[in-house]
C-alpha cells in the first residue's frame, strides 16, 4: 500500500478565511478522498501560520494580544471544516509546543551543518510580505512589488542561512526530478530564479517579538517563513517524543505533496528544499502550484472589499455545490474569475439540470414501473458500457494529473450519453405501451447504472451529495474503492426511495438583483485606499441624513431584502430597499432612527423601487445598522 502525505499551506490568521483560502483546502480534500479510494494510506494536513509582524500588528490594531486574534480566526477555520466537509487528519497551529520542537530541531541541524551566521541586514522591507526587497525590485515611489504599499528601510543584526551554498544542489534537484514542481511551466520560473543567483537568506528578526525564540541567539525570533515551512514535519512529530507518523509519511513515505498557491511557490520549491538539504531530511516529492481566484476579473482583496466569503455561498447552495463549482471552473494551475453569474449558470446547467434532472427522471420511472424498487433485470450488453469504461479511464487519468475539471468533464460525458440513451429508448413510452417488460427493466437499469458510476466518481468532489445520489439510485452504501467505477454495481430489486430534489433551480435574475443590493451595502464599508483620498467637497456630494423607520416588511421571494418606509423629514415618506433581512427582523426596526444616503439615484431591486440607501457597518458580510447616539429631527444632515 502506497503512502500519500498531502498538505495545504498554513493560513495566516490576520483575517477570516475567504474563498481563495478555502480553494486549496477543497482541492486537497478532493484529492485525498480520491487517493483513499485508490487504496493509498493517506495523511492530510492543514493549519495556521500564526507568528510574525503582520499578525502582531493586526492584533495590536484591535487592542488585543496576537494569540487572541489567532484563536478567533482558528475557530473560523475549524467551523468551516464541518461546513465544507473537510476530512483532514490534523490541523497544526504554529503556536503549539509540538511545532516549536520541530523548529528547534531543524535549526539545531542547520546550525550543525555550518549554514548559519550573524550579519547586519539592511534593506527595503514590506511587512505584509515579511520580505526584504532590493532597490531595483521596488515599484514606483518605493513601494512593494506585490502589495503596491510603501516599504520601510530596516537595518538590524540577523541570523543568515547560507542559501547561496544550495544553488547548485537545487539546480541538480530540478534536473534529476523534473516533476518536483508542477505544472511544468512553473518549474521554469523557479529554475530561472535560482539560476539568476541565490543570496543568503535572513532567517531571524530582532524587531519582532511574536515568534519562536531563535535557539542560541538571544534577542532574535525565527523568521516567520522558516518557522511556517517546518509545520509540514513538526505536525508529524519531528523533533518531538513520538515520531512514528514522521517516519511513516515523511522519512519512508512514497508521496509527499505540497499544494500551494503560485504566490508562495518560491518558498516551497527553493527555500524549503534548501533548509531540508541542510538539515539532512528527505525533500518533498512534489510541489504543485495552483492559480488565483479573481472576483469579476479583478484581484480579490480585503482592501478592495470584493472578497467572496464561503459562508454566503454555502448557506444558499450547500457546500458541495461550492466545491463542484471551484473544481469545475478553474483549470488547475491557471487563474480563474469568480462571478455570481458564472456560479448560477453552472449550478443550474450542470447540477440542477444535467445531474439533478437525470437522477429524478430515471428514479421516478423505475419506481413507477417496478413498484418502488430497482429493475429486476440487469444489462451487460449495451452501448453505454463502452462509454462508461472510457469515462472511468479518462477520469482516473485526469485525477492522477490533478486535472480536476477534466475529470468532471469525463463524468459529465457519461451523463450526457445516458440521457441521450434514454431519449432514444423512450422508457416513458414503453411503460405506457408495454408495461414493466424485461426490455424496460434493462433500459432503466442502464440509466441507474450510468448515474451510479457518475456518482461514484463524484464522491471525492461532492462527498455528501454524491452519497445521496448513490442512495437515490439504489446503492445504499457509498463504495470505498475506485473498483466501483466498473460497470455492473447497481443491485436488482433493491429499494428505491422517493427522489428528493437535489439541486433546486435558482432564479438567476432574482439572485443577481439581491446580490446587487448587498453589494451596495458593502461598497460603503470599504475603506478608501490611502492613495485615493477624497476631498471634503466630494464627501459632501453624498447627502447623509437621519431618518426614522415607519414600516418594514420582507421583499417577496428574497431572503436578504427588506422594504422600508422611512421619514427623511420631507413631508412624505420614502421607500428604500435594504439588504439587511438576514440580520434584522422587520418589527425590530420600526421606530428606530437610521442614517440614509438621501441623494442616491433610484434603483429597482426585485421589482421594488428604492430611493436611497441605509448605512450599516459590515462585519464579515453581516450588516450592523448605524443609529444617532441621541434622537434628532428627521432630515438632520450627517457630516
Ligand atoms: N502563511 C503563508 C503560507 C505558509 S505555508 C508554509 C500564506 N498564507 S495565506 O493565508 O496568505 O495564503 C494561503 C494560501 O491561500 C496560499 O496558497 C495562497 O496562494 C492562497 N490564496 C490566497 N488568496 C487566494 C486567491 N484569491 N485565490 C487562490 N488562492 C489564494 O501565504
Amino acid at each position: 500500500m502506497s503512502s500519500f502525505y498531502l498538505t495545504t499551506p498554513i493560513y495566516y490568521v490576520n483575517g477570516p478565511p475567504h474563498l481563495g483560502h478555502m480553494y486549496t483546502t477543497i482541492v486537497g480534500d478532493t484529492l485525498v478522498r480520491y487517493r483513499r479510494m485508490a487504496g493509498d494510506a493517506t495523511y492530510f494536513l492543514t493549519g495556521t501560520d500564526e507568528h510574525g509582524q503582520n499578525i502582531e500588528r493586526a492584533a495590536h490594531k484591535e487592542g488585543i494580544e496576537p494569540i487572541e486574534l489567532a484563536d478567533r480566526i482558528v475557530a473560523e477555520y475549524v467551523r468551516l471544516r464541518g461546513r465544507l466537509g473537510f476530512s483532514y487528519d490534523d490541523f497544526i497551529r504554529t503556536t503549539e509546543e509540538r511545532h516549536r520542537w520541530g523548529v528547534e530541531e531543524i535549526i539545531r541541524r542547520i546550525e550543525a551543518a555550518g549554514d548559519l551566521y550573524t550579519a547586519v541586514h539592511e534593506g527595503w522591507y514590506c511587512s505584509p510580505c515579511e520580505t526584504f526587497y532590493t532597490e531595483k525590485e521596488l515599484g514606483p515611489g518605493k513601494t512593494c512589488p506585490v502589495h503596491g504599499t510603501p516599504v520601510e528601510w530596516k537595518s538590524e543584526e540577523n541570523v543568515f542561512f547560507r542559501l547561496s551554498k544550495y544553488q547548485q544542489p537545487l539546480l541538480d534537484l530540478y534536473r534529476q526530478h523534473p516533476d518536483f514542481v508542477r505544472p511544468a511551466t512553473r518549474l521554469n520560473e523557479v529554475r530561472s530564479f535560482v539560476e539568476s543567483g541565490l543570496r543568503d537568506l535572513s532567517v531571524s528578526r530582532a524587531s519582532v517579538e511574536w515568534g519562536i525564540p531563535f535557539p542560541g541567539r538571544p534577542g532574535q525570533t525565527v523568521y516567520v517563513w522558516l518557522d511556517a515551512l517546518i509545520n509540514y514535519v513538526s505536525a508529524l512529530g519531528f523533533g518531538g517524543p513520538s515520531t512514528a507518523l514522521y517516519e511513516r509519511f515523511w522519512e519512508r513515505g512514497d508521496t509527499r505533496l505540497h499544494l500551494v498557491g503560485k504566490d508562495i511557490l518560491r518558498h516551497h520549491a527553493v527555500y524549503w528544499p534548501a533548509f531540508l538539504l541542510s538539515a539532512g531530511l528527505p525533500l518533498p516529492t512534489r510541489v504543485w502550484a495552483h492559480g488565483w481566484w479573481h472576483r469579476d476579473g479583478r484581484k480579490m482583496s480585503k482592501s478592495q472589499g470584493n472578497v467572496v466569503r464561503p459562508d454566503d455561498l454555502v448557506d444558499r447552495f450547500g457546500a458541495d455545490a461550492v466545491r463542484y463549482f471551484l473544481l469545475r471552473e478553474m483549470v488547475f494551475g491557471q487563474d480563474a474569475s469568480f462571478s455570481d453569474e458564472a456560479f448560477i449558470d453552472r449550478y443550474n446547467s450542470d447540477l440542477a439540470n444535467d445531474l439533478g434532472n437525470t437522477v429524478s427522471r430515471v428514479v421516478t420511472l423505475a419506481r413507477k414501473a417496478f413498484d418502488g424498487r430497482t429493475p429486476p433485470e440487469r444489462c451487460e450488453d449495451n452501448l453505454l458500457i463502452a462509454v462508461a469504461r472510457q469515462t472511468a479511464a479518462d477520469y482516473r487519468a485526469a485525477m492522477e494529473e490533478l486535472a480536476f475539471s477534466r475529470a468532471l468533464e469525463a463524468l459529465w460525458r457519461l451523463l450526457a450519453e445516458a440521457n441521450q440513451y434514454l431519449v432514444v429508448r423512450e422508457p416513458w413510452k414503453l411503460i405506457k405501451t408495454e408495461g414493466a417488460t424485461e426490455q424496460l427493466s434493462r433500459v432503466l437499469w442502464n440509466g441507474l447504472e450510468a448515474v451510479r458510476i457518475v456518482a461514484t466518481g463524484l464522491l471525492p468532489f461532492m462527498p455528501r451529495v454524491a452519497a445521496e445520489v448513490l442512495a437515490a439510485v439504489g446503492s445504499a452504501e457509498p463504495p470505498a474503492s475506485l473498483d466501483a467505477l466498473a460497470w455492473g454495481g447497481t443491485p436488482t430489486n433493491a429499494e428505491l426511495p422517493e427522489p428528493k430534489p437535489l439541486f433546486p433551480r435558482i432564479d438567476k435574475e432574482a439572485y443577481l438583483a439581491e446580490g446587487k443590493a448587498s453589494e451596495k451595502e458593502t461598497t460603503m464599508e470599504t475603506a478608501a485606499p490611502e492613495t485615493s483620498r477624497i476631498s471634503i467637497d466630494q464627501f459632501f456630494q453624498a447627502e447623509l441624513k437621519v431618518a426614522t423607520v415607519l414600516a418594514a416588511e420582507p421583499v417577496p421571494k428574497s431572503n436578504k431584502l427588506l422594504k422600508l418606509s422611512v421619514d427623511v423629514g420631507e413631508g412624505t415618506p420614502r421607500t428604500l430597499v435594504a439588504g439587511i433581512a438576514l440580520a434584522y427582523r422587520p418589527e425590530e426596526l420600526v421606530g428606530k432612527q437610521v442614517v440614509v444616503v438621501a441623494n442616491l439615484q433610484p434603483a429597482k431591486l426585485m421589482g421594488v423601487e428604492s430611493n436611497g440607501m441605509v448605512l450599516a457597518a459590515s462585519l464579515d458580510g453581516k450588516p450592523v445598522l448605524l443609529h444617532p447616539a441621541a434622537p434628532v429631527p428627521n432630515g438632520t444632515r450627517v457630516k
